[in-house]
């Protein structure tokens, strides 16, 4: 269940109280009775941060501190609102209310933020779907340091995180590159983003030799999808394109991967897609004065009949050749003809995100997101700030010419894979001669689905990325 936020300037009645405070707060005025304020007055000295109090609803006092930043101290509300979805939903408590009473400005926000990213679930092929099912369904939050707008924000992001994990956690079986299509076709129609998706005939039409070499071993047809969000107010002359990896499964084709378990999330690989379908559908849901267009090519990556071999020297969409040496190396086939396509856009920045290197995962673990780029350092640093701020943290591998040389080919103007080292940097070298404009490269293979809960940002699909172009994006809007 996907709760929505509101905030309220006078008390509601709700299931569920978490009322914030600090040390500094003064209890008499958190509505708080004479017995129940002793109990937390008690529970300070013994150092207990989570105070529950007798009695129905479910009534807490959460006892905040602030922490050496601003972003540490948002990111731990974030994740204690995520922990305090436990005892609401076994209480199948519907209605939350948040208290600040902190000294902490906004700290509702957060703490609402987290809860409602945290009771994400998808469970729609089991029988019991329904007994299974959250119950929390809205939060209510009394903070002086939020505003209307902040919340209707939050709440579209909310929306769009959530069918963002949808379509990523929604197996191949079930959604393939058609169906992705359709499911971007339809959430563009909802917010007013105009879209095309080019089927496979025009796709050779176009000459899309990348996309189309992957599709090769696959019996389902590839798509490539546009959506364009052009309001009359955009503050922006020329657009920022957005690029998102759709590869709806990946076995690494004739290259397969290995069993074991690395096949076992790949239908996780469209994260990419999925991801820039949901920020431009957020950023028209919100009307926000800004031109973005977002391009998603899509296949499966299959070891079919004609599954492309390595070996192949492949015509991609701008004429350059590839020689594919490894077939699991099929993101940045697709990827490629989708930058070459941006240019003819004249765009402002272009930003791909892709599920493309598992060197990017072991370079960083779980807690980053790898970046490469060719904006201007200022460009880079707003992002890297954005990041920050959602706690969707980024850290940056340089694209010297060096590492360019590794991706050379005998036989054709380059080759699709690098060797061993420094992976996510050699895909990173192979997509930039793609490319003509500024260009920031996002790898998230890795932090698109994890196999265990990652607090807030649940256990599967977590929609990485999302919440980091939104605020970057909002950043830009904000600027001129
Ligand atoms: N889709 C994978 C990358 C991936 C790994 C995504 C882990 C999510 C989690 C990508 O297509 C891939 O197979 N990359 C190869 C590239 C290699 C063959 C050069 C990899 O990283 O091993
Ligand atoms: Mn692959
Ligand atoms: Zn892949």
């Amino acid at each position: 269940m996907k709760p929505t936020i509101q905030l309220e300037t006078k008390p509601v009645k709700t299931d569920a109280i978490i009322i914030l405070i600090d040390k500094k707060s003064n209890l008499n005025k958190c509505g708080l009775t004479k017995t129940e304020i002793t109990t937390v007055q008690q529970a300070i000295k013994k150092d207990i941060k989570l105070i529950t109090l007798n009695g129905v609803p479910v009534k807490q006092v959460l006892l905040l501190e602030a922490k050496q930043d601003q972003m540490r101290t948002n990111e731990d509300l974030r994740k204690t609102g995520n922990s305090l979805l436990a005892s609401i939903n076994k209480y199948k408590c519907k209605k939350v209310g948040i208290a600040n009473h902190s000294g902490i400005s906004g700290a509702a926000y957060f703490i609402a933020e987290g809860m409602a990213l945290g009771n994400y679930q998808f469970i729609q092929y089991k029988k019991d779907a329904t007994k299974k099912e959250n119950s929390l369904q809205s939060v209510r939050i009394a903070d002086a340091g939020i505003s209307k707008h902040q919340i209707a924000e939050l709440n579209a992001t909310i929306e769009a995180s959530y069918r963002v994990r949808d379509l990523v956690n929604e197996p191949v079986n079930h959604l393939n590159a058609e169906g992705l299509a359709e499911a971007l076709s339809q959430m563009g129609k909802e917010v007013g983003v105009k879209v095309t998706v080019f089927n496979k005939k025009k796709i050779i039409e176009m000459g899309m030799g990348g996309l189309l070499s992957v599709n090769q071993g696959s019996i389902d047809p590839p798509t490539f999808t546009i959506m364009e969000y052009k309001p009359a107010n955009a503050k922006n002359q020329k657009p920022i394109v957005l690029v998102g990896k759709g590869v709806v499964y990946d076995t690494g084709g004739l290259s397969l991967k290995p069993t074991g378990n690395s096949m076992d999330y790949m239908k996780c690989d469209m994260a990419g897609a999925a991801t820039m379908g949901g920020v431009i559908y957020t950023a028209a849901k919100l009307q926000w004065p800004l031109h973005i267009i977002a391009l998603m090519p899509a296949t499966d990556n299959r070891p079919g009949g004609n599954a492309f071999a390595p070996g192949d020297i492949i015509k991609m969409y701008n004429g350059l050749t590839v020689e594919m040496l490894n077939s699991d190396a099929e993101g940045r086939m697709i990827l490629a003809d989708a930058l070459s396509y941006s240019k003819q856009y004249d765009p402002e920045l272009v930003i791909d995100m892709a599920t493309l290197t598992g060197a990017a995962h072991r370079a960083l673990g779980n807690f980053a997101i790898a970046y490469m780029s060719t904006a201007d350092s200022d460009t880079n640093k707003k992002l890297e700030q954005a990041g920050e701020e959602v706690f969707e943290r980024l850290v940056y591998f340089p694209l010297w010419e060096e590492y360019g040389e590794l991706i050379e080919s005998d036989i054709a103007d380059m080759k699709n894979v690098g060797g061993a080292l420094a992976g996510h940097i050699t895909a990173g070298k192979f997509l930039q001669r793609f490319t003509d404009y500024p260009w920031i490269h996002l790898d998230i293979a890795g932090l698109a689905f994890f196999h265990s809960t990652m607090s807030y940002r649940g256990k599967n699909a977590t929609a990485i990325g999302l919440r980091l172009l939104l605020q970057f994006l909002k950043h830009r809007m904000n600027e001129q």
